[in-house]
């Protein structure tokens, strides 16, 4: 397996065991807990100014803050996505500056694209043939072009709810693609999940790329704060608004951002916030209540039109709440009338296309602002995770509602 020079190991974030990451491929031997990948920083002689003289190609262009190096990874140019002034949301939020970090930009129109680059990469390494997830479903769409680059044949699970798109680029690249039974209509990332599970016990030599079963998702997903602090030049910005689903990204992001401070390029921490539908916000109400974790919602109590954060039972939301609370960030709930409507003005005002769950990011951040969480000196970060065309339907038919209201006002 080769890896780069500062990775040391996996490290059981439960027992804090150190597992050799040849032997230790998901979760933690000892505990089943989640692994995380350790560096010697000591080892790490990258700086800011040897980065400028590096191109801007991909997420691995931070290779030696990764487990594998650039040569070998699994890689369709991801990352090295665009950070876009929005000064009309800056005037309507009352803050100093909105930027919006646009991973819609990726090769399969996600941020999810980092976190398979890197697991994938892995399963290639650890001699894998056959990969398999359930996934909300952009990560799936994503398993499935990186696992056809990588030459694997990939199992994706995906709940019915899902998108359109999702469902047929899973298939598009090859993948093979079980969609959960509808239970009452339609099904939900759980039951995706328990379709894996027991896909999984008739298959354990498939190697998962799951949601924090894989130790190598949250750390492709953290050189999204890697590359906004280059972009702003290693000054950390107030605010990055995340929209929260399972907190892969959040969490990696704030690991990238304490690793930025330990090596001296920064020196604060990133703020967090956690966003949420109110439809589904388990890590919201978790952090208003004061708890270490969440509590799950059944999933016949989610209502949210946003499919990338209907995740009723975020496992690591105890790491979210703590990197909110280590950050100094924070949680907030919006509607989904408030998403979309989010989404309808920051293509109308910025012309950027966000998605559905996306969306939660902006409209959390005006909620946040209006709150007087950000004052009017304050740089405040969207995170787009996916792009607005993803999640068209959703966004059409939310135009089509306002529509029919606008008309029967108009009749009264
Ligand atoms: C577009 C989009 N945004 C956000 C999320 C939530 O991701 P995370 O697990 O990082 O919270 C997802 C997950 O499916 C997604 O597809
Ligand atoms: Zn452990």
């Amino acid at each position: 397996m080769e890896t780069t020079e500062a990775f040391v190991g996996l490290t059981c974030v439960d027992c804090g065991e150190t597992f050799d990451a040849e032997a230790a491929t998901h979760r933690c031997p000892d505990c089943g807990g989640i692994l995380d990948p350790e560096y010697d920083y000591d080892r790490i002689g990258l700086t800011p100014e040897t980065l400028d003289a590096r191109p801007d190609g991909s997420m691995w262009r931070y290779d030696e803050l990764l487990p594998f190096p650039a040569e070998t990874a699994v890689s369709l140019g991801e990352g090295a996505t665009p950070l876009v002034e929005c000064p009309a949301l800056a005037d309507a939020m009352g803050v100093g500056r909105v930027l919006l970090k646009d991973e819609g930009a990726n090769p399969t129109g996600t941020f999810k694209d980092r976190g398979q680059a890197a697991a994938m990469t892995a399963a290639r390494e650890h001699g894998a043939s056959e990969v398999a997830l359930n996934s909300a479903g952009n990560a799936g769409q994503a398993a499935a072009a990186y696992a056809a680059r990588a030459d694997l044949d990939a199992h994706v699970f995906l709940p019915s709810r899902a998108g359109f798109t999702q469902k047929a680029m899973t298939e598009v690249h090859g993948a093979d693609l079980t969609v959960a039974d509808p239970v009452d209509g339609n099904s939900q990332i759980g039951d995706a999940g328990k379709a894996y599970a027991e896909a999984m016990e008739e298959h354990p030599e498939w190697y998962s790329t799951k949601t924090f079963v894989t130790p190598y998702r949250h750390e492709g997903k953290k050189t999204m704060a890697l590359e906004l602090l280059a972009q702003l030049d290693w000054e950390a910005p107030d605010g990055v608004v995340y929209p929260t689903g399972g907190g892969v990204g959040l969490v990696g992001m704030h690991k990238a951002a304490r690793e930025a401070r330990e090596l001296g390029w920064t020196d604060e921490l990133v703020p967090m916030y956690a966003a949420q539908a109110a439809g589904c916000a388990p890590v919201v109400r978790a952090y208003e209540s004061g708890a270490d974790r969440h509590e799950p919602l059944a999933d016949d109590e989610v209502d949210t039109a946003c499919n990338g954060i209907a995740i009723p039972d975020p496992g690591a939301s105890h790491l979210i709440l703590e990197a909110v609370r280590q950050s100094d960030g924070g949680a907030v709930a919006t509607t989904d009338r408030e998403i979309l409507d989010a989404a309808i003005e920051v293509a109308r005002e910025e012309g950027l296309e966000v998605g559905a769950t996306c969306a939660a990011a902006v409209s959390g951040a005006f909620a946040l602002a209006e709150s007087g969480e950000f004052g009017p000196d304050d740089t405040v970060v969207l995170l787009n995770t996916g792009a607005g065309n993803k999640d068209v339907d959703a966004l059409r038919a939310h135009l089509g509602e306002r529509e029919v209201e606008a008309e029967a006002r108009a009749d009264e």
